[in-house]
């Protein structure tokens, strides 16, 4: 074990890391795409049905088993699983706490280069000359070195940047890199997005030739509730997704920073305020710029394209050519790109910190070796996600690391809190230093109904979603095969690797037990 854990330096410090965290591309992006394709307002029936069953018990969850392994000198879930009890292989399930975070890592700061690529293409007046949506994807698959023949060395060359920026900030630590980034970061970025909510929701009507585009409209499009959507599960299943995705939960981020805060500390009400300022970002910020412009500059049926484009589209095309449309366009549209960074590098970070804790808990390993091991694995593993882009590499991962072993590790961890470590012992821990006490029923909830919501949960995913994906059955061209195989293949690597540490590291605790 680690003697000299550090620790967060202030409690608001914690929460914004933990915001930072949460607060990412998901929040501007996904989930506008997310409640307009599926019913609008009525979209928010389901979104927060699921953030109050699953979001916040799960936080809580997280949270508890986070500050109790910090209590023992361990943040990192392999090692916290196996405090809490007996059986040896609780520390192997842990293993999911810092794969999937990793595998999230390295396609996630991927697309966080782009951000930073095109925030300074905007600002350089580069990016604004593009005249329509043909062109502006041109520009990104260019960019990307999908197009024929287009060098990829732009793309490396942003990488490698936030790739340096990321392991920076891991390799100052906790109080002195993450907790910096998140105390500058955060209020940076409520300033921007707050900066470009204004100005969406002052567009008027730009077009009078077409009053029907208004903003009003606008917001209209995105929030009437279209409640027959709420009778197909999809609808249910997209927005449980969007909370594990958005909230951080279910991935073992929260779990890892909340092992560093004062075993005296409040985590009720701290976790509480970090979810709070993740979903107002979210739904009243996210949910006020990307598709309300959209709409007031192509109409309904262009932000409905817009929207099922994909997040990348809507992110890097559309959003370009609708600032080209407004007075200092290039300036609020290298903002726009700055916001996406700022949340991403917040979120990303915190993604690299659970491997780093497993390294110095586990192995007492320093940090700046742990930070040399771990960068030089991500940035090696990165590649391929950078190469193989077209041909589904990347989406491979999201898909296992950010949807599919997210629902499992959720699931592990409710079942760890509740039968393991024992619920009640849970619940004290958790009001341990509390500034709140969490109402009741919230007992009933997280003992019976997170449980059964995630059952439920994996049983539809895995017939609606899981079994084709599995069986690669949606793969439209099979020349795509082999790299979604090498996908795998990695994920598999880093299972085995992670289990072989594993071994050593607790077998390596055992002889010094003997020997002492
Ligand atoms: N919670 C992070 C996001 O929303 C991962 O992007």
């Amino acid at each position: 074990m680690n003697q000299q854990r550090e620790k967060w330096g202030t409690k608001l410090g914690v929460i914004l890391a933990v915001a930072g965290s949460a607060v990412g591309l998901g929040n501007f992006l996904r989930f506008p795409a997310k409640a307009t394709l599926n019913g609008g307002g009525a979209f928010m029936i389901p979104y927060f049905v699921a953030f109050l069953l699953l979001g916040i018990p799960l936080m809580w969850i997280e949270w508890t088993l986070g500050r109790y392994g910090g209590k023992f000198g361990h943040g990192s879930a392999p090692a916290i699983f196996d405090l809490m009890g007996k059986n040896r292989y609780l520390k192997y399930i842990g293993s999911l706490g810092v794969i999937i975070p990793f595998i999230i890592l390295i396609y996630y700061m991927y697309i966080e280069s782009w951000t930073l690529a095109y925030s300074y293409f905007s600002f350089s007046g580069l990016l604004l000359e593009k005249p329509d949506p043909a062109s502006m994807k041109d520009f990104l698959h260019s960019y990307q070195g999908v197009a024929e023949g287009a060098p990829i060395w732009p793309a490396i060359t942003f990488f490698t940047l936030t790739f340096f920026l990321n392991f920076y900030f891991i390799y100052k630590g906790v109080q002195g890199g993450i907790e910096k980034l998140s105390r500058w970061g955060m209020p940076i970025l409520f300033i921007i997005a707050i900066i470009l909510a204004i100005r969406v929701l002052t567009l008027g009507t730009p077009n009078p030739e077409l009053p029907e585009q208004s903003i009003n409209n606008a917001l209209g499009f995105v929030w009437n509730p279209d409640f027959s959507k709420l009778l197909n599960a999809k609808v249910w299943i997209e927005a449980a997704g969007q909370i594990f995705f958005t909230l951080s939960a279910g991935i073992g981020l929260i779990l890892t920073y909340a092992s560093y805060v004062d075993s005296k500390e409040d985590i009720a009400l701290s976790g509480l305020s970090s979810a709070s300022i993740n979903e107002f970002c979210e739904v009243i910020l996210g949910g006020s710029i990307v598709i309300p412009a959209a709409f007031v500059f192509f109409g309904a049926a262009g932000a409905l394209e817009n929207a099922q484009g994909g997040i990348f589209n809507l992110g890097f095309v559309t959003m370009p050519l609708i600032f080209e449309k407004i007075p200092l366009g290039f300036v609020f549209s290298g903002l726009w790109f700055l916001l996406l960074f700022i949340a991403g590098i917040t979120s990303s970070v915190s993604m690299i910190q659970p491997m780093i804790s497993f390294l110095e808990d586990e192995f007492n390993l320093k940090r700046s070796t742990s930070t040399i091991i771990l960068g030089v694995i991500a940035y090696l593993s990165s590649l391929p996600v950078i190469f193989f882009l077209s041909h589904g590499f990347l989406d491979e991962l999201d898909f296992w690391g950010g949807t599919f072993f997210l629902v499992i590790f959720a699931t592990v961890e409710v079942f760890v809190f509740v039968f393991v470590l024992k619920f009640k012992k849970g619940w004290e821990e958790l009001h341990e230093g509390s500034l709140i006490r969490i109402p009741k029923f919230y007992k009933f909830i997280m003992k019976y109904i997170t449980p059964l919501f995630l059952l439920i949960l994996l049983g539809f995913y895995t017939y609606q979603e899981f079994i084709s994906k599995i069986l690669m059955e949606d793969v439209q061209d099979p020349v795509d095969k082999p790299y979604l195989w090498g996908a795998r293949i990695l994920i598999i690597l880093f299972f085995v690797s992670t289990f072989i540490l594993i071994h050593f590291a607790w077998r390596k605790k055992k002889r010094k037990e003997v020997s002492v």
